[in-house]
């Protein structure tokens, strides 16, 4: 448990309290966690697995977040008390999942402060990405769009290697899309570009970067 961030200063005996009010739920890939529209009364904390949050408009899927262990998500509709879920959320990955009822989650917020703040901070975190996302969609062009969703990722998914920082994640050149606000093929031929360029490539259905800077470079010049 000491494991999920805004754990960490807890004491053993808290620890093994809120432990015991988790219900664990185990997902295969590609399932459903909830719906957009639909009432939740649980938040879920990821213990491992890839957590898709996307939105569904005019029948074209958006992906709002992916998030992956030790990020919760399904707070709003938690706190907002009787709202409904702002997102769906499915797995990418099989998936383990500890889900708090709201009872009980308001009862950890009232005995420990500190966890509150953490929560606020990650969700002005997400609030920020949120609008770099708008900007993002309104100004830049696609290729820009999906550099600085490589760099992104790369930021939330992404694993140091010797030959430079791995996105930890098995994404589709339609889900690549579907966060860029674009189309798959438009996506298939700036990655193929990328790895011409030699700024990318391509490792187990992953994608690797092989310096960050350099990517940045690309967008933002020297
Ligand atoms: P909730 O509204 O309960 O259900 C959907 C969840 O997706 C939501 O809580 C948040 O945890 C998460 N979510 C919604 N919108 C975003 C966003 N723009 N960025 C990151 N996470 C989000």
């Amino acid at each position: 448990l000491c494991y999920f961030p805004f754990f960490e200063e807890l004491e053993e005996a808290d620890l093994r309290e809120i432990s015991s009010m988790f219900i664990t739920r185990t997902y295969e890939k590609g399932r459903t966690v909830f719906l957009e529209g639909e009432k939740g009364d649980e938040l879920y904390m990821i213990k491992s697995g890839v957590i898709n949050i996307y939105r569904i408009d005019e029948a074209r899927e958006i992906i709002l977040a992916i998030f992956g262990d030790g990020d919760f998500f399904g707070e709003m509709a938690v706190l907002e008390n009787e709202q409904v879920r702002s997102a769906s959320a499915k797995t990418m990955e099989k998936s383990v999942l500890y889900a708090l009822k709201r009872q009980d989650f308001m009862s950890l917020l009232n005995r420990n402060p500190n966890i509150s703040m953490k929560i606020l901070k990650t969700t002005l975190d997400r609030l920020r990405k949120a609008n770099e996302l708008i900007t993002n969609l309104t100004i830049l062009d696609a290729r820009t769009r999906v550099i600085r969703m490589l760099l992104r990722l790369a930021g939330q998914h992404g694993t140091q290697r010797k030959d430079g920082i791995l996105i930890n994640l098995k994404l589709t050149h339609q889900q690549m899309a579907d966060m860029t606000g674009t189309v798959r093929e438009t996506v298939t031929k700036i990655l193929l570009e990328l790895q011409d360029e030699k700024l990318i490539h391509i490792e187990k259905k992953k994608i690797m970067i092989g310096s960050i800077e350099k990517l940045e470079q690309v967008i933002f010049g020297d």
